[in-house]
């Protein structure tokens, strides 16, 4: 079975093709260059880069997987969560793609492909206990099968890559932070300044970054700050976020006895991350880097697994940007 994947929820258009569970192509197309300058997505934008890029980015992906517009069996694509318009133009450009082939479609939950993108790669014993960090999301499930999952904690307030980004902003390093501050943090001591551990209290899974976020400004601007102290400054700040994560999600697997970590999103790539939870004890698994962020190889999989069971969408879907639960 050929599925196309259309995946357009935030700052990144992404079309794959997969067969069954192999990925033929998977291509992403960064808007970083034109965010930057705001150091934050602007919505607006990111619809518009969308829509300019969306019908050469499928020719692309059949010519690199030399496969016919024809021979395409279902599209699978991105129907929330995410930002409405950017969401919109994924959606609408599928449903109109299918109808014109005569396929079906399916739509398919962002969190849901992120969480089960493992699969691409590797195959896992379910359960496992799935992290989910982005710039968007901080998300804790137990994932107990495909389309069976249940949250177990979340954000209060900001995301863990939007912690790191607007911390990068704050500091003109450029954006996205979350590279940024990786990068500079291995020039730093992690240890020079104790920043708090957010919400680190027994049996409770979710999480808040902005106290430290807080916490981090006002150190900021009660010290004089040189350039030279930046290191130790973003590495401080790295380790308290890379050490609430990895706490609260080892309790996790704690309290619901599973084994299996799953740890993905685009902060899924921070090599301090990495690094604190290859030294716990649980089996933990980490997609490769361009797998961990936003794609849509992800999408045409998790599609594929709902469609060997029967289920598809129809052409009234429509996006859900605040979208829970898939169906
Ligand atoms: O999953 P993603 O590509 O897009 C969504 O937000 O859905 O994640 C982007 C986020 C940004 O906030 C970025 O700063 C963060 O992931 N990020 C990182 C790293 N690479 C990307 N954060 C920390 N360390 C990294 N190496
Ligand atoms: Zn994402």
């Amino acid at each position: 079975m050929i599925v196309l994947g259309v995946e357009t929820s935030c700052d990144d258009t992404c079309v794959a093709i997969i067969e069954n569970n192999k990925i033929l192509t998977s291509i992403v197309s960064s808007q970083t260059d034109i965010h930057k300058e705001f150091g934050g997505v602007v919505p607006e934008l990111a619809s518009r880069d969308h829509l300019k890029n969306i019908q050469f980015l499928v020719e692309k992906a059949l010519f690199e997987s030399k496969i016919e517009l024809s021979q395409i069996d279902f599209i699978a694509v991105t129907y929330g969560p995410g930002l409405v318009g950017a969401l919109l133009i994924g959606l609408s450009y599928a449903k109109s793609l299918a109808y014109a082939l005569n396929k079906q479609i399916i739509g398919v939950n962002h969190i849901e492909a992120h969480l089960t993108s493992i699969f691409l790669e590797k195959e896992i014993q379910f359960p496992y206990i799935g992290l989910v960090v982005s710039g968007g999301h901080t998300l804790l499930y137990k994932v107990n099968n495909f389309r069976n999952y249940e949250i177990i904690g979340r954000t209060c307030d900001d995301a863990a890559g939007e912690a790191f980004d607007k911390i990068a902003k704050f500091l003109n390093l450029g954006y996205p932070g979350g590279v940024i501050i990786d990068k500079i943090s291995k020039k730093g001591k992690c240890d020079a300044i104790s920043f708090p551990r957010p919400m680190l209290k027994p049996d409770n899974f979710d999480f808040s970054f902005s106290g430290l976020k807080t916490s981090f400004i006002n150190h900021v601007k009660k010290n004089k700050i040189k350039e030279t102290d930046i290191p130790d400054l973003v590495c401080s700040f790295q380790e308290a976020i890379v050490d609430t994560l990895v706490h609260k999600t080892k309790e996790a697997a704690r309290k619901f006895n599973v084994n299996n970590i799953v740890v993905t999103g685009g902060v899924a790539c921070n090599s301090r991350l990495r690094e604190k939870f290859n030294l716990i004890e649980n089996n933990v698994y980490f997609p490769s880097p361009n797998f961990c962020t936003d794609n849509a190889a992800m999408v045409a999989h998790i599609g594929y697994r709902y469609l060997i069971e029967g289920i598809t969408s129809n052409y009234s879907l429509e996006p859900i940007p605040s979208l829970k639960r898939n169906m």
